[in-house]
């Protein structure tokens, strides 16, 4: 049986950030600790994760490292339970764990979908459903879950990936309006590149990259706020929207381009 929310003091806020050992996680954790919240900290990586609560320890918030694997569903709501018990009732959850991989489609498998579907689709699934519980049975909490905005179209490469951000974004539409009645605020976070592990990995020019500090100061700012979208840098963002309302013939003649593949 779940207890009824009493509202927490700015001091006593609690934050659950998944995918904190490094990359954007990382970075919102931070601003968070200079902030002043307590944070729980999740990823696979228990070294990166003790790095961390060393490096945050001198911050006026607080950082506990628990570790676990998204893709468990079981693990994410013993995580959820775990850290509850330890630390209190969860305020705010940043649903950030999230990979990468390139797709070729014209050597298109089902084995990085599935790779991704598992850990950016249900891991953060398997994070949601413990959290949604939980707040709808308070009446209250802040959801963020991170998409990209390569989900705002399919794009070149992309069809793995952009296909669990798309899911992801269209399945928090649906729940920002049934959870509002609960008090529960949902957004999403739609980041352009950011310089993180996972983008050190790209051997293209990242246009209007940003730096994982940067972006975590503005999804810090949104997270204050209540909007749904929480995007990232602007600019980039624009031209992204643009390209949703384009029409078929023009959007295909401008990611065309994007193609390098030499045509036979
Ligand atoms: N960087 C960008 O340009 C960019 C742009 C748009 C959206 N995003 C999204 O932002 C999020 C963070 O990306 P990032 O660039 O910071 O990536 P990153 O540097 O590779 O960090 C990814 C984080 O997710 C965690 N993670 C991955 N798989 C996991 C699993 N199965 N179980 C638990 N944790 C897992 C990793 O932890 P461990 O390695 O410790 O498991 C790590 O902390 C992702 O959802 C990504 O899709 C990134």
């Amino acid at each position: 049986m779940i207890e009824p929310r009493s509202e927490p003091t700015s001091t006593e806020r609690l934050a659950w950030v998944t995918g904190a050992s490094k990359g954007i996680g990382r970075a919102v954790v931070i601003e968070l600790a200079e902030q002043g919240w307590q944070i729980a900290a999740s990823g696979r990586d228990i070294a990166e994760l003790d790095a961390l609560t060393a490096e945050t320890n001198e911050l006026s918030g607080s950082v506990h490292a628990y570790p676990f694997d998204i893709t468990s569903e079981q693990a994410s709501s013993e995580i959820v339970a775990a850290i509850e018990r330890d630390l209190g009732f969860i305020d705010m959850a940043v649903l950030n764990a999230g990979t990468h991989e390139s797709v070729d489609g014209v050597a298109f498998t089902v084995a990085p979908l599935r790779r991704l579907v598992e850990t950016n689709l249900m891991g953060t699934a398997h994070c949601l459903a413990p959290i949604v519980e939980r707040f709808v049975a308070r009446g209250g909490g802040r959801i963020a879950v991170v998409a990209s905005l390569a989900a705002y179209r399919g794009l070149p490469t992309a069809s793995a990936y952009g296909a669990t951000k798309a899911a992801l974004i269209n399945m928090c539409e649906a729940l920002r309006v049934e959870l509002a009645p609960a008090g529960v605020v949902l957004s999403v976070i739609t980041p352009g590149f950011v310089r993180t592990p996972l983008t050190d990995r790209n051997l293209f020019p990242m246009p209007f990259l940003m730096e994982p500090d940067v972006a975590a100061r503005r999804i810090v700012r949104g997270l204050a706020g209540k909007r749904f979208e929480i995007t990232m840098p602007r600019c980039f963002a624009f031209i992204m929207k643009l390209l949703r309302i384009l029409p078929y013939p023009l959007y295909f003649t401008v990611t065309r381009r994007l193609v390098t593949r030499s045509e036979p």
